[in-house]
């Protein structure tokens, strides 16, 4: 799109998708496949014989990846690496028993809802009470019935797989909505640079003016701190700056020699015009826009307009466009001006800084010098525009 190509990659909302586990069935695999077959199963008993036997069992059901630790430390281990759909864990076994492993691999946040199986004999109700206080899903008892065996085997793979298919479309989901609102961020993005290049057109300036007033504001930002979200709003609010001298007419507009009071006015209406327009919204972008629109020309010391506000009173956000709008109409050229260089701008604003302009934005152009100029060198006019008011930072 327009926008994405003119100011890059607009701001997106980040939503955070949940990794996927390791392929279940191999590269290429078909989701639904992955689903259905091949769930990862650890089989986890220090008596190798038991392992066997459990094992054998299991893969008489169904295809399964059986996997069989004589260590609880190792079980752990593959757990913690999401290796592991189901778990089906000895009681006794030497250096953890399966209900101190249960309450360890309940603790990642990886197998939190994870299908464990604990084996028990009849017998040993206190053992059982506590695996289930540490999160076991079921119980086996020894010796393994062949027939209950299959019954809650099967019963937990129902669960196991109802999981997996919940979290598959979860994860699909997300990412469907994170496109989405990208497409609505670029959307954002492209309505106002067109809204902003429209507004610019009536003066005589080209869309590389947008851009790099917004590349200033946004450089400025970031030295200064902000948060990214914060540098990114200024990014995409900074062109609405002058969005009002849409309703200056364009005698006064584009009048080439010294303007009467009554036409001065006229002119820096295009503050409460812009303001007017842009106010109300419950975009973000759009009231940090309508906010700069009307404050771009108040100065630092109180004698801008049009409320004559100071110091901190001025919202943030048209401090750094006041910054960055002063730097790039100096720095380009005019019919009746040639282009300053970029080093006697920066001594202009300084020399205004605690006076026209924020002194902390200006220490921020300077800070931020090296990436002002690559800006302004990335965005150069294609021709000097052939029409517009003498320059006067006032307006
Ligand atoms: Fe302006």
């Amino acid at each position: 799109m327009l926008a994405k190509r003119m100011f890059g990659d607009p701001k997106v909302a980040s939503l955070p998708v949940r990794p996927a586990p390791p392929d279940r069935a191999g590269d290429g695999a078909d989701p639904a496949q992955t689903v259905k077959d091949k769930l990862r199963v650890a089989v986890v008993d220090d008596n190798q014989t038991n392992c066997v036997l459990l094992s054998h069992m299991i893969r008489r059901l169904d295809a399964f990846q059986i996997e069989t630790f004589n260590s609880p430390f190792d079980a752990a281990e593959a757990f913690r690496n999401n290796k592991i759909d189901i778990g089906i864990i000895d009681h006794q076994m030497p250096g953890m028993t399966g209900t101190e492993l249960i309450r360890h691999i309940r603790a990642m946040d990886c197998c939190a809802d994870l299908p464990l199986v604990m084996v028990t004999t009849f017998d040993q109700d206190d053992v059982r009470l506590e695996a289930l206080q540490a999160g076991a899903t079921d119980f086996l008892s020894k010796p393994v019935n062949a027939v209950e065996f299959r019954a809650r085997f099967a019963n937990i793979v129902t669960i196991r797989r109802a999981q997996i298919a919940l979290q598959e479309r979860a994860d699909r989901l997300a990412l469907e909505v994170e496109a989405a609102t990208r497409d609505l961020c670029e959307l954002e993005a492209e309505v106002i640079f067109r809204l902003s290049r429209a507004a610019e057109q009536r003066d005589g300036n080209t869309g590389q003016h947008t851009l790099r007033v917004a590349a200033y504001a946004r450089e400025i930002a970031r030295r200064l701190g902000c948060p990214n979200s914060f540098c990114q709003d200024v990014f995409l609010a900074a062109p609405m700056h002058d969005i009002g001298k849409i309703a200056i007419p364009d005698a006064i507009l584009q009048k080439r020699g010294p303007l009467t009071e009554a036409e001065r006015l006229v002119i820096e209406s295009h503050t409460t015009i812009g303001s007017a327009i842009l106010d109300g919204s419950s975009r973000p972008v759009i009231a940090l826009a309508a906010e700069i629109a009307a404050a771009h020309h108040e100065r630092w010391d109180g004698t801008g307009y049009p409320q004559g506000l100071a110091g901190a009173d001025i919202p943030l956000g048209a401090r750094i466009v006041a910054v960055a709008d002063v730097f790039d109409a100096l720095t380009t050229p005019r019919p009746y001006k040639a282009a300053w260089a970029p080093y006697d701008a920066l001594e202009y604003l300084v020399r205004g800084s605690g006076q026209h302009f924020d002194p902390a934005c200006v220490d921020a152009l300077v800070a931020g010098f090296a990436a002002i100029l690559t800006i302004l060198a990335d965005h150069v006019d294609p021709c000097p525009p052939e029409a517009g008011a003498a320059f006067d930072p006032a307006i």
